[in-house]
């Protein structure tokens, strides 16, 4: 399959790559300064613009990147999830970031699982972690949600390195067995 055609569907949502009509929602929740305060802070839709493309390049370039994740019946932009590991990143993260309309409805858990579930499948790691501001508490729910547990203060790459971060992860052996749980109830 093209990398262009993956599609993930789960009950409420489809996950797909970037396409350009998701740039208003996505320069929507970047010029949000509660949504944006632990992804690199708010900005106007030039910077967006810049952001926004990081990650059909990542997608491009290196096989990998955040998911859009999208309501399955309206086609709305809810936010992006999944796999992202930058030049000089502390490990093999799967991050996110949703619009705040979208919030507390279950979408991030939603999302999250099939998107570890397709990078264990097809980038090799054994291993998934995210990094996490020690004060981002929703953040942490998610990760804890997830089965991943906080191993201490990291440390991102330049320009990100005054950023305060706490490396939440799980090994691949650790998820396999939580799916396997969860399948087996
Ligand atoms: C973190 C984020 C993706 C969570 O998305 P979400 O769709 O609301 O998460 P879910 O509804 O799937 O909830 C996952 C778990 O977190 C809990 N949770 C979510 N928001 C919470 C909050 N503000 N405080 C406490 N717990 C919270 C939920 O109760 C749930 O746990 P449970 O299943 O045990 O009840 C969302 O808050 C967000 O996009 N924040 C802004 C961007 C950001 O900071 N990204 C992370 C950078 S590390």
């Amino acid at each position: 399959m093209a990398t262009s055609d993956i599609k993930i569907e789960t009950e409420r949502l489809v996950l797909r790559l970037p396409q350009w009509e998701d740039f208003d929602a996505y320069a929507e929740l970047f010029g949000d300064e509660q949504a944006a305060r632990f992804v690199g802070g708010a900005m106007g839709r030039a910077a967006a613009w810049r952001k926004f493309l990081q990650q059909p390049g990542a997608w491009l370039v290196q096989g990998f990147g955040m998911f859009s994740v999208t309501d399955k019946h309206t086609g709305e932009w809810y936010g992006q999830l999944g796999p992202w590991k930058p030049e000089g990143w502390p490990g093999n993260e799967v991050g996110w970031a949703f619009r705040r309309a979208a919030w507390g409805k279950g979408y991030a858990t939603e999302a999250a699982t099939p998107a570890i579930d397709w990078a264990f499948a097809n980038l090799g790691w054994d291993n998934v972690i995210h990094c996490i501001d020690p004060a981002n508490i929703a953040s942490q729910a998610l990760a804890q949600r997830l089965g991943s547990t906080n191993s201490g203060p990291g440390r991102l790459p330049p320009p990100l390195d005054d950023h305060p971060i706490e490396i939440w992860g799980q090994t691949r052996a650790q998820w396999m067995a939580r799916r396997a749980e969860e399948n087996a109830r």
